[in-house]
């Protein structure tokens, strides 16, 4: 059902060792803080983007649009390209002529590890700051948004969490060390040589519940996720999503907005745990979360998360609650579909433990088991009482879970783009498991299309039937949706394809070796770069280009044919 599903098997089944450790209590910067409530107004109603997204993306958009100017012109000179200005960026209908700018996002699809590391190769094939260039180097350059959702935000986090680094020197320098000596396995995280690291977890979620709030398992798991992606001491604890407008690429507008997804579980409001087709769509970023989705349709200042609201005043104010680990671990929140309390371990055998289990403990100290609501990345509720989030006014709590779970299960955050009708290109990449050699097969986008149309969005282009996707490979190439349609986005579909390592690795894959992460990444340039395909820079470029009114190349009209699907 879920495309998950198979860690939380793996997670519930795994036997671990237990080593006594030692709990010492240390100074944790992990604990949401009490702040001064500023004067401004912390919740809107979501009509239109807050005037500081707006104003980020106004100036990113200068940069990413010469960007792509000079990728452009390196493919091929003949690409008529009008200078972009926001203001005359105005979407594909109302251009006339010129070659307008178009804004370009990109999304890296939840997957475990198997997407983060296919989904940095993918951004390491298309970032000109890469040693080894390939011909679609240059594209990271011109994305003006990324969005990532379970493993897609685990990778978008380590980029953003970081100041935006290259690939290539997290992949040296981080991940080849960290995915190596995983803190998931069991056995490493009950390791003499992780206790450390262990108590510091402990304590950490410990000074979480001493300041008020209540934990759940989606503290420890953030954690030790955090500390195989984000820089800094402990794990990166000091890291926010708020925090990251305050790193020198963000200021200085060089980097893509970045968003992670999750999804709302609606247990609270008629009982159903796990998330129906329309379930609520949330999205984190640096400067909002919220949702535009109807029920919720209202946002909240990221850096006040944790803040007790009630009609959208402040009652009491928190920063430091929109933690990147603790959102990172929301949405790859895998947990949220057992929907159940985990139960205290029956036996006294020492040898019982599973991972799932041994997050519990660190939840739990001292006390057997946790309740269901501790299943959940927690969120007081920005929206408490506010009368325009009729869904879930009534709660004090939001109880969020993985982005790609649920019935109509979404592995691609393209959701937060359908909102935004300025996004012209999404590049999606889809590093899904839909096939049981764990490739895509076009399930989890045609999903999106689903719920899109069944929300009323019109922003996405007509997605085919799982069967075409397969019928006509679609899901192992790249693919163009939307070539003809001026009304929608373009959609560059960019699938997980084994090209120089067998790259569909099973979701419940938690340990890679260095041998294998730099296989996945490498793997991963030649999915950016269609396997090296000598005419493919021409033909992205040429469907980027496709809807912006200016003359295209001459060789533009064989592209079409072969990557249009429509
Ligand atoms: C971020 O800043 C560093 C240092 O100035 C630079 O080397 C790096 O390339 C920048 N990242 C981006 C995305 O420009
Ligand atoms: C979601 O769909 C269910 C039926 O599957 C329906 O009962 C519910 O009202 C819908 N919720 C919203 C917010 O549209
Ligand atoms: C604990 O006991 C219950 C009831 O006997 C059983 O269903 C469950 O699987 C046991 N859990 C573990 C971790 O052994
Ligand atoms: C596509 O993937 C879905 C989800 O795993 C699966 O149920 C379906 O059978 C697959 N269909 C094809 C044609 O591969
Ligand atoms: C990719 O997978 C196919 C089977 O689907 C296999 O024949 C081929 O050898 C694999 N290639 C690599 C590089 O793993
Ligand atoms: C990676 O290295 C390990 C040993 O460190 C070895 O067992 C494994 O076969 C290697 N995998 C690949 C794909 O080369
Ligand atoms: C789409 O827009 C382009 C550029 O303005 C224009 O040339 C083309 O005719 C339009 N296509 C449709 C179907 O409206």
């Amino acid at each position: 059902m879920v495309s998950l599903l198979g860690l939380v098997v793996y997670l519930f089944s795994y036997a671990a060792l237990i080593t006594a450790l030692p709990t010492q209590r240390a100074i944790s910067g992990y604990a949401p803080v009490a702040a001064t409530c500023p004067a401004t107004q912390l919740v809107r109603t979501a009509n239109g983007l807050s005037d500081a997204e707006s104003n980020y993306i106004h100036q990113r958009y200068q940069k990413a649009s010469q960007a792509l100017e000079s990728w452009l012109k390196s493919v091929d000179e003949t690409f008529e390209f009008g200078q972009g200005s926001w203001d005359s960026h105005g979407g594909w209908s109302d251009w006339a002529g010129q070659g307008k700018a178009p804004v370009l996002a990109l999304t890296s699809s939840g997957g475990g590890y198997r997407a983060m590391l296919a989904g940095a190769g993918v951004i390491k094939g298309f970032d000109s700051r890469e040693v080894d260039k390939t011909g679609v180097s240059g594209i990271y350059q011109a994305l003006t948004y990324h969005a990532g959702l379970s493993g897609g935000s685990w990778l978008l986090s380590s980029i953003a969490g970081n100041d935006f680094p290259t690939i290539g020197s997290l992949q040296a320098n981080l991940w080849d060390t960290t995915l190596q000596n995983s803190l998931l396995v069991p056995q490493i995280l009950l390791s003499p040589q992780a206790a450390s690291v262990y108590s510091a977890v402990e304590a950490d979620v410990q000074a979480k519940r001493s300041a008020g709030f209540e934990p759940s398992i989606i503290d420890p798991w953030g954690r030790l996720l955090s500390y195989a992606l984000l820089y800094g001491p402990d794990g990166g604890v000091v890291d926010t999503v708020s925090g990251i407008a305050s790193t020198s690429n963000f200021t200085s507008h060089n980097a893509p907005y970045p968003i992670i997804t999750a999804l709302g579980s609606n247990r609270l409001i008629d009982g159903t745990c796990i998330p129906q087709p329309n379930a609520t769509q949330y999205e984190f970023h640096p400067y909002e979360f919220g949702s535009w989705d109807a029920g919720v349709d209202a946002f909240v200042v990221t850096e006040y998360l944790g803040t007790s609201f009630s009609n959208g005043e402040a009652i009491t104010c928190v920063t430091h609650y929109d933690q990147l680990g603790y959102v990172l671990g929301t949405s790859s929140n895998v947990f949220g579909s057992i929907c159940s309390a985990v139960p205290a371990e029956n036996s006294t055998a020492v040898s019982a433990l599973t991972l799932v289990e041994d997050l519990a403990e660190i939840v739990a100290v001292g006390h057997p088991g946790i309740p269901e609501s501790e299943i959940f990345g927690l969120y007081p509720n920005p929206f408490h009482n506010y009368p325009s989030s009729a869904l879930v006014s009534a709660q004090p709590t939001l109880e969020l879970v993985d982005g790609g779970v649920g019935v109509a299960y979404q592995g691609n955050p393209i959701w937060p783009f359908l909102h935004r009708e300025d996004v012209d290109v999404i590049i999606v990449n889809d590093n899904a498991a839909d096939t049981q050699y764990n490739f895509p097969n076009g399930t989890e986008i045609l999903h999106t299309y689903q719920a899109a149309i069944a929300a009323g969005l019109t922003r996405m282009p007509v997605i085919p039937s799982v069967a075409t996707f397969v019928s006509e490979g679609l899901n192992q190439k790249p693919t163009f949706f939307g070539c003809n349609t001026n009304d929608t986005a373009t959609i560059v579909y960019i699938p997980n394809f084994n090209y120089t390592y067998p790259s569909g690795q099973p979701t419940a894959k938690i340990q890679y070796y260095k041998n294998e992460t730099d296989g996945m990444i490498a793997n991963g340039v030649e999915i950016a770069s269609y396997g090296g395909k000598a005419s493919w820079p021409l033909c992205l470029g040429c469907g980027i280009m496709k809807k912006s009114g200016g003359t295209l190349p001459n060789g533009c009209a064989a592209c079409f044919k072969e990557y249009c699907f429509n």
